[in-house]
């Protein structure tokens, strides 16, 4: 049986976790190593707990440092697990520091690397997931695309082996964990927020939330926006709130209701009956996407071009340069925009030639 260490650290790569450890039970011997790089309850042990996962074989307690720094102190760690393990392939999801890590330390031990997520591309070269999605990508022996935009981006870049269109992780979660009517209620009460009346907002991108006036604009926003919104904050988010003394005025404005982060099952209770959502996930605009909320996105661009494309996605800018939010709409995505992955993936790298 194939020896497969699989590489996660941050939230989202948690979430996506589970489906893609159902689809190769049984047929290959898994290493999960979790990097450390989020460590609190709520951004790491309450996946783990929702989404039924093992405990990690090797948790490398890496946490919160520069970039580099954090990149780096990975890098040095996994390579001494993969020496000690010799997996026959290393998989990785996303763009993630935890996520280069673990193919620069794979492509350093000559260990085939498959990366799920693979060809999503921003403009800004100097965006740290953009930094990390491309070199990964030039490492990968595996590269499980998304979407036909993702493996046109490849292409761009001379990357033409490997390149395999197998749908997105993040619906196979969607449907394996949506929450029925009455959870789906139970949840929304605990959060005091009624069906279709109220907006779901999230922000956690380092480009946004570390800079003061994207803050202070957004709160600007938020106090014209007459229906209440939920806003579950991510650490870095609250760090730089609280740092530039900005977190009493948001919690103080009459319609915003603050959570610490929360759960992927009562995300997606709060992403399906909201009236709309404004954020800067990657991941949120794919649950919105499933649901057909309107979103407008805290950004210039979207990886997910589709997704603005079909017009569900909006991009208004860091600067939010727009406050007159329309929240009806009929969406038109690509027919197969939902299409399974896990299963697809497995079998690629199951059935894949390669091995260390
Ligand atoms: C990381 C990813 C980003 C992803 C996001 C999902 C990189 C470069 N960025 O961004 O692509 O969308 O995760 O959430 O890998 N912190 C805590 N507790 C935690 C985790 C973080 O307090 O459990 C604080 C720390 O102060 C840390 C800061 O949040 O310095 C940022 O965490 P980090 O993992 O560096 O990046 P994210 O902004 O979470």
């Amino acid at each position: 049986m194939i020896k497969l260490a699989i590489v996660v650290g941050a939230r989202p790569q948690f979430i996506k976790l589970s489906p893609v450890l159902e689809a190769f039970s049984g047929q290959a011997d898994l290493i999960l190593i979790h990097t450390g790089q989020h460590y609190d309850f709520e951004m790491s042990d309450i996946f783990f707990n929702q989404l039924g996962l093992r405990s990690p074989d090797y948790h490398l307690g890496i946490g919160a440092m520069t970039n580099a720094g954090q990149t780096g102190a990975m890098l040095t760690a996994l390579d001494k697990v993969f020496r000690k393990e010799k997996p026959g392939m290393v998989i990785v999801t996303g763009d993630t520091n935890s996520t280069l890590a673990g193919a620069l330390a794979s492509a350093q031990n000559r260990i085939p690397l498959a990366h799920i997520e693979a060809g999503l591309r921003a403009r800004d070269k100097f965006l740290p997931e953009q930094i990390n999605r491309v070199l990964t990508d030039h490492l990968a022996d595996i590269l499980c695309c998304p979407t036909q935009v993702a493996i046109d981006n490849l292409k761009s870049e001379g990357i033409y082996e490997g390149i395999n269109l197998t749908g997105d992780v993040l619906y196979d979660i969607i449907r394996k964990f949506m929450p029925d009517e009455k959870k789906s209620q139970e949840i929304l009460a605990i959060f005091g927020l009624k069906r279709g009346y109220y907006i779901y907002l999230t922000a956690h991108r380092a480009e946004n939330v570390d800079d003061p006036r994207f803050l202070r604009h957004l709160i600007d926003v938020l106090a014209n926006i007459e229906i209440p919104i939920f806003f579950p904050i991510h650490p870095r988010t609250l760090k730089s709130l609280s740092a530039n003394k900005l977190d009493d005025k948001i919690t103080s404005l009459p319609n915003i209701i603050t959570s610490k982060p929360i759960g992927i099952i009562e995300s997606l209770a709060i992403s399906q009956s909201a009236l709309g959502i404004i954020t800067d996930s990657g991941g949120l605009q794919r649950e919105a996407a499933y649901f057909g909320k309107k979103t407008y996105l805290l950004r210039d661009e979207t990886e997910w071009v589709e997704l603005e494309q079909g017009g569900i996605v909006e991009c208004i800018g860091r600067d939010i340069n727009r406050t007159d939010f329309n929240w009806a709409g009929r969406f038109a995505l690509p027919i197969d925009y939902f299409k399974s992955a896990s299963k697809e993936i497995a079998k690629l790298i199951l059935e894949s030639p390669l091995k260390a």
